[in-house]
C-alpha cells in the first residue's frame, strides 16, 4: 500500500445531505461549495434544483426544470475532499435518493429550525440506521423564528430515537438570533444583520463568563445563554466520538445557511467528526480501502442523459485502491473483464473525464447494459457483495400496454427495466399477465412509462391502484383479513400491499402473532 494511497484515503469524506424539501440542502450545499478551493463557475458546482446549466439531458428533466439525477459536489478545503453525493428530493424523490445513502460514510441531516423533524427526514434517517451510518445534524434557519433549542433536540430524540448533543448552542432566533456558542472551543459568533441586506458573522474568542459576551448580549440574554448551557451540561451527555460513530448520539449545529452564519465552523468540525472511506462487506470478509487492488460498486443507474446517444451511466463507488483510466476490472456478475476507458466525475450536470480516483471518490461509468445497482468491480480475488436493499414501495400501477397486447418488447422492457432498478416489478398472485411496478417516488414511474416509449416503442398505461404501504410476511402467521391484496416480488415473496398506514396497523393489531417487514428477510446492508 503505498503513502499515496494512504494519504488520499485520509482526507476523504463522502457523505449525503439528509432532510426534507425546502429545509435548505441546495443552500447549504452551495455554501458548503463556497468554501471550496476547486469552485470555478457557478454552473459547474451548483446541484439539485438551482442549477443554472442546460443540457440535454431526459426530456422530463428539460419540461420539469428538476434534475433526474443525483449527482455529486465535492468541497476541497485545507487539504481534505468532501464528497457531498446529493439526495434528490420533492418531486426527484426516487428510490435512487435511498440508493445514494449506500454509497455514503456519514450524513448530515438538515433540519428547518422552525419545523423540527420531517416526514422525508425520518425516512431516509431510517435507512441511514439501518446501514448503521453516522448522522451529523445542522439545525437550519436559525434567522427566521424557530422552536425552542431544547423542544428541537427533545424532537430529535423522541422522532428518531438518538440522542442529539448540541455542539453549538444558539442564543434567541428570528429577529432576535444573536448568534451561537461554540461549547467545546469555548467561543461565541455573532451574528450580525447589517444594513443593505447582507449578513456577516464576526467571531470573537471567549469563554461564556465573559465580559464582551456579557456587554454585547445585554443582561438578560447571557444570563439566559449561562442558565441553558448549565442545563445542557446535566441534561445530556458529553459527546464521545464512540457514543457518535456507533449512532447512538448525533452532534448537532444551529446556523443559518442562507446567510453562510455557522457554515464554516460546521464544516471544520464535519471534517474532524465525519469518518473516512469505508470498508465493504463482501463473501470473503470486509475488503478495505487500504487493500492493495482496486474494488468498488454501483450504487445507481441513470439513463438516456444524452439522447442523441442513448447513454445510460452507472455511478459507482469507490471502494479500495487507486482508479486509473484505462484499467481493467471484473465484474463479478457476468463474470467478464470490463476496460473502464471513459470514467467521468460528475459537477451538476457537467461531466469531466478523470484520470484517477481514489476510496471515497464517486465517478460515473458509461453502462452498456452490462452493469446493474449493486454490481461489484474489482481487480482482486473473486468475491460476492450481499443484495442491495430494496425499499419498501409506496406508489402502485398496473402497467397495460395500449395496444392490448402483451408483446415480446414489452415483456423485455418490464424485465430489464425492472433489473436495472427504475422501478420494482411485482407480479399478481392469480397469473395474470398484467405486471404491477411499485416505487418509492412518483418519478420513477414517469421515467419508467418514458423509457418503455423510447427504448422499446411501447406506449403504455398506467393505472394507478391506492396501495401506499408494502410489507413481507416475517411470521409463519398470515393476516386474518381476507379482503387484503397480495402480490409476489421479483423472488417470488408474498407481499402485503395496505392502503394506508392505519390499515396496515390494524392488521397487526387483529392478527396475533403476525410479524411484517419493511424488507424482505434476506436483504443486508451493504
Ligand atoms: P431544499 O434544497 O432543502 O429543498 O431547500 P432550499 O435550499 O431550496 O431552501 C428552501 C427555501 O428556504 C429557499 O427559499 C431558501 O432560500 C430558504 N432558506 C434556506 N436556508 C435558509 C436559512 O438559513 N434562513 C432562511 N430564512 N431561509 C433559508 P425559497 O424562497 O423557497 O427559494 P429561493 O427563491 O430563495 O431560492
Amino acid at each position: 500500500m503505498s503513502n499515496d494511497i494512504q494519504h488520499e484515503i485520509k482526507r476523504r469524506r463522502t457523505l449525503a445531505i439528509i432532510s426534507h424539501p425546502d429545509a435548505g440542502k441546495t443552500t447549504l450545499t452551495e455554501k458548503l461549495l463556497l468554501y471550496s478551493g476547486a469552485i470555478r463557475s457557478a454552473g459547474n458546482v451548483m446541484v439539485g434544483k438551482h442549477k443554472a446549466t442546460v443540457s440535454d439531458w431526459m426530456s422530463i428533466e428539460q419540461q420539469r426544470g428538476i434534475s433526474v439525477s443525483s449527482s455529486a459536489a465535492r468541497v476541497e478545503y485545507d487539504e481534505f475532499i468532501l464528497n457531498i453525493l446529493d439526495t434528490p428530493g420533492h418531486q426527484d424523490f426516487s428510490e435512487d435518493t435511498y440508493r445514494t445513502l449506500m454509497a455514503v460514510d456519514s450524513a448530515i441531516m438538515l433540519l428547518d429550525a422552525g419545523k423540527g423533524v420531517e416526514e422525508q427526514t425520518v425516512k431516509l434517517f431510517k435507512v441511514c440506521r439501518d446501514r448503521g451510518i453516522p448522522i451529523i445534524t445542522f439545525i437550519n434557519k436559525m434567522d427566521r423564528p424557530a422552536l425552542n433549542p431544547f423542544e428541537l433536540l427533545d424532537n430529535v430524540e423522541k422522532v428518531l430515537g438518538i440522542t442529539a448533543v448540541p455542539m453549538t448552542w444558539p442564543v434567541g432566533d428570528g429577529t432576535d438570533f444573536r448568534g451561537v456558542y461554540e461549547r467545546e472551543g469555548k467561543r461565541f459568533h455573532f451574528f450580525e444583520r447589517t444594513t443593505g441586506g447582507a449578513y456577516k458573522a464576526p467571531v470573537r474568542l471567549a469563554d461564556v463568563h465573559d465580559e464582551q459576551i456579557r456587554a454585547s448580549l445585554g443582561e438578560t440574554a447571557h444570563a439566559k445563554l449561562i442558565e441553558d448551557l448549565e442545563m445542557v451540561e446535566v441534561v445530556l451527555p458529553q459527546f464521545t466520538q464512540e457514543d457518535f460513530l456507533a449512532e447512538r448520539i448525533t452532534p448537532v449545529f444551529f446556523g443559518s445557511a442562507i446567510t453562510n452564519f455557522g457554515v464554516e465552523t460546521f464544516l471544520q468540525r464535519l471534517i474532524d467528526l465525519a469518518p473516512e472511506p469505508q470498508g465493504m462487506k463482501t463473501s470473503g470478509g470486509i475488503v478495505a480501502p487500504e487493500s492493495g487492488f482496486f474494488s468498488g460498486f454501483m450504487y445507481k443507474m441513470q439513463a438516456n442523459m444524452n439522447k442523441a446517444h442513448r447513454d445510460r451511466i452507472a455511478f459507482f463507488r469507490i471502494v479500495s485502491g487507486k482508479f486509473e483510466r484505462g484499467m481493467t476490472a471484473k465484474h463479478f456478475r457476468s463474470g467478464k473483464e470490463v476496460k473502464l476507458n471513459y470514467p467521468f466525475q460528475i459537477f451538476g450536470q457537467d461531466r469531466e473525464i478523470i484520470d484517477e480516483a481514489y476510496p471515497g471518490d464517486v465517478i460515473g461509468l458509461s453502462n452498456p447494459g452490462v452493469f446493474r445497482v449493486g454490481d461489484a468491480l474489482s481487480t482482486g480475488a473473486d468475491f460476492t457483495i450481499p443484495q442491495f436493499p430494496r425499499f419498501a414501495p409506496e406508489i402502485y400501477a398496473k402497467v397495460v400496454p395500449k395496444t392490448g397486447s402483451f408483446s415480446k418488447s414489452f415483456r423485455k422492457g418490464v424485465e430489464q427495466l425492472g433489473e436495472e432498478g427504475v422501478v420494482q416489478i411485482f407480479g399478481d398472485m392469480q397469473g395474470s399477465p398484467i405486471p404491477l411496478i411499485a416505487a418509492v417516488g412518483e418519478l420513477q414511474l414517469q421515467v419508467f412509462q418514458s423509457r418503455m416509449e423510447s427504448e422499446y416503442n411501447e406506449i403504455i398505461i398506467l393505472e394507478r391502484l391506492p396501495f401506499t404501504r408494502t410489507r413481507w410476511i416475517g411470521s409463519d402467521v398470515m393476516p386474518a383479513s381476507s379482503t387484503l391484496t397480495y402480490a409476489l416480488d421479483d423472488q417470488g415473496r408474498k407481499v402485503v400491499l395496505f392502503r394506508s398506514e392505519w390499515e396496515m396497523n390494524y392488521h397487526v393489531e387483529q392478527t396475533k402473532g403476525l410479524i411484517l417487514l419493511e424488507k424482505p428477510p434476506e436483504d443486508v446492508a451493504v
